[in-house]
């Protein structure tokens, strides 16, 4: 049993915060995004905890050499290319893409000679994580290691440290095995066993979790219980359920702050009258964001008596720069908007506004202005967007829900679900969004609230160490 007065050590690629370099040299902290940073972030100031993750940038490296995360951030300065390779190379182009199956399998992926290197590099940064947890957790410590930047972690951190309880999560869905058996034989084995390192593997929703136990049955030829504990060459792995919700009182009092009470009176003043369709998303593959549009631009077409009298309000925040599909997709982004607004645009309705300079007061008030949210991914581990808009809508929020995202496992019931690649169901249930009677989009906003906001943050993460340190509250 993990001691119950250790700090908890937390391990992440990005951390609580990052730092950018101003052209005067200043380092500024800007708090980190996505949904991971979102959930640890919201743990209880009661909580002792370490929080080890990588320099992310120029600026963190500076600012880990300079000492000036906080006491309880520990950074690590792991050599620019290295972390490169790991990061862009293996996690954001292999594992995110094998997971949300994202691959354009003619020509992708290629497992040649750089992919090892690639592979060699994220070796070395599973390493040096490991090794930084061995050397920050006290004598029986919980651990509890994130995402698939860290799949070799546990088990190389058991290695080391022998008396610390080990959690793993993972935040994205997990890809079913014949889509997993795309990656080299070896590597397939090496990510599952360095999971099953950990005495506990969490995940978002039950899927995800059968998913990981089939790649563990068909890969490594390992055995599932019926409670979902998987045996491997004698060590035993519980998995576990752990559905992140939205974060209800935090969310409901930064939405009325000043910053968004004015970001919302412009968007008023932008919208008019209209109704409106918002999203709120990283610019990444996997959300979706061009068929979404599509779909609008459908319903615009077929439907003409929404001409004039809608606007879809689209945030697309920038997101993984470095590789070419990511600025491919910014680019179709920007151009599919701009061939609606030539298409239906007039000198008073602009029929789309995008915006895709990250601003959170400025999500939280569209949130709050939505009439209608289009949450529809191709694959998602959770989607907190759809749990957050419900939570902070003012006037109630009709909710179009991809039926391959998470949250739709909690949601469903009162979404109205599509299929992500289907632009035409999307544009009809854009259209039946739009139209649903008032006291019935109360009637679901408040249903959907509720079923978000059932886990929150501090709870999500305390059930995890109660069950990770077998059910001993730490202090
Ligand atoms: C997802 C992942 C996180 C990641 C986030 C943002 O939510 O599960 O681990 O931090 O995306 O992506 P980025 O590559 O910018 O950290």
């Amino acid at each position: 049993m993990a001691s119950t007065t250790a700090p908890v050590v937390l391990a992440s690629n990005r951390g609580p915060v990052s730092f950018t370099v101003g052209d005067d040299g200043a380092l500024t902290p800007r708090r980190g995004g996505g949904g991971l940073v979102s959930g640890l972030s919201a743990i209880g100031t009661g909580q002792r905890s370490i929080w080890v993750c990588a320099a992310l940038s120029d600026g963190d490296r500076a600012a880990a050499r300079q000492g000036l995360t906080e006491p309880d951030v520990r950074m690590l300065d792991i050599d620019a290319g290295t972390f490169a390779r790991a990061y862009n190379g293996i996690a954001n182009s292999t594992l995110w893409f094998v997971h949300h199956l994202l691959y354009d399998t003619p020509t992708k992926p290629v497992f040649g000679g750089q992919f090892r290197r690639e592979w060699a590099s994220y070796e070395a940064y599973n390493r040096a994580f490991a090794q930084a947890l061995a050397e920050s957790a006290e004598p029986g410590a919980a651990v509890l290691v994130q995402d698939y930047h860290l799949s070799l972690t546990p088990l190389l951190l058991r290695e080391l440290r022998p008396d610390v309880r080990i959690g793993h999560f993972s935040h994205t869905p997990w890809a079913p095995p014949d889509y997993y058996r795309l990656l080299p034989d070896d590597v397939a084995r090496q990510v599952l066993t360095g999971i099953l390192g950990a005495d506990r593997a969490g995940f978002l929703t039950e899927r995800w979790a059968r998913a990981f136990a089939d790649c563990c049955r068909e890969v490594l030829g390992a055995s599932v219980s019926d409670d979902l504990v998987v045996t491997h060459e004698g060590g035993a792995t519980q998995l576990g359920v752990h559905g992140l919700g939205a974060d209800a009182d935090f969310l409901r009092d930064r939405a009325h702050q000043p910053d968004v009470d004015a970001r919302l009176a412009a968007l008023r003043e932008a919208v008019g009258e209209r109704r409106t369709i918002v999203r709120v998303d990283r610019t990444e593959l996997s959300k979706n964001i061009v068929r979404g549009l599509q779909a609008y631009q459908h319903l615009l077409r077929t439907r003409s008596e929404w001409i004039d009298r809608v606007v879809h309000i689209a945030f697309a925040y920038p997101s993984r720069h470095d590789l070419p599909e990511y600025r491919e997709y910014t680019a179709a982004v920007l151009r599919t908007a701009q061939e609606i607004n030539d298409e239906f645009g007039t000198p008073s309705w602009q029929p789309v506004i995008l915006h895709v300079n990250d601003d959170f007061p400025r999500s939280l008030a569209a949130y709050r202005l939505a009439d209608v949210a289009l949450v529809n991914p191709i694959r998602d581990g959770m989607n907190l967007v759809a749990k957050e808009v419900p939570v902070v809508s003012d006037a109630g929020v009709a909710l179009v829900l991809s039926r391959e995202a998470g949250a739709h496992a909690e949601l469903g019931e009162d979404a109205l679900t599509v299929n992500p690649y289907d632009v035409i169901q999307t544009a009809d249930a854009l259209h039946a969004a739009l139209t649903m009677p008032e006291d019935e989009r109360t009637s679901r906003t408040k249903r959907l609230a509720e079923a978000s906001t059932a886990l929150p943050p501090t709870a999500w993460f305390l059930q995890q160490l109660h069950a990770l340190t077998g059910g001993q509250p730490q202090s």
